[in-house]
């Protein structure tokens, strides 16, 4: 199985999915819409194929997912996986990688979709916050929800602090997730997902 992945910045977790790749499945290519993400820098020292693709280069959100869906394509992806790419994707874009395409968050979904998500739920006076990984669709930060990890806030938290205890997490659970896609275990069901022999 192909697995492409879209980051934007450090992509911490792209190297812990890059690390646990799963038996059957090869990283294929690894694509930024920033030129300079360390990631890419990362992967390519990997030997691994990096495509930057500078969204500002292009004249609208339209034009810029016409590009990328073509990049990602000349890959032939069984799976596209976004770690911390920054892009609010067009709905023609989540369409064509529907059901194929995962996203992690920083929260616990449907809590806080949307940026600052640590800051906010320090805010709101959380005693649990974490991270949900899910297929994406046309709605940000929606989809269904393939896997949640769970950490305590602490009443010392910054936001720094609550975001470093999340990660450990994040970089456990999306590599799982990738290898449950992989092999096959993770069915949609009425817009639910369900763990395939599990009951
Ligand atoms: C992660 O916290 C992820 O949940 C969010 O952006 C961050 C990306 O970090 N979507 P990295 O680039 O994977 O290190």
């Amino acid at each position: 199985k192909n697995i492409v992945i879209l980051i934007s910045g450090r992509g911490s977790n792209m190297q812990a999915i890059v690390e646990a790749t799963p038996p059957g499945a090869r990283i294929a290519a690894v694509i930024s819409n920033r030129p300079d993400a360390a990631g890419l820098a990362w992967a390519a020292a990997r030997g691994i194929a990096t495509v930057a693709l500078d969204h500002k280069a292009y004249p609208s959100r339209e034009a810029f997912d016409a590009a990328l869906a073509e990049a990602v394509d000349g890959f032939t992806p069984d799976l596209v996986v976004l770690a911390g790419f920054m892009r609010i994707l067009t709905a023609g874009f989540t369409r064509r990688y529907e059901g194929r395409m995962l996203n992690i968050h920083p929260s616990l979904l449907p809590a806080f979709t949307g940026l600052h998500t640590h800051a906010r739920a320090i805010e709101a006076g959380c005693k649990v916050a974490g991270c949900t990984v899910h297929f994406v669709t046309a709605e940000l930060d929606h989809g269904p929800i393939v896997a949640q990890g769970v950490v305590p806030v602490h009443d010392a938290d910054t936001p720094d602090t609550l975001a470093a205890r999340v990660l450990q997490v994040e970089h456990q659970l999306y590599p799982a997730a990738v290898r449950w896609f992989v092999e096959g275990s993770l069915v949609i069901e009425d817009g639910r997902v369900r763990h395939r022999g599990v009951a």
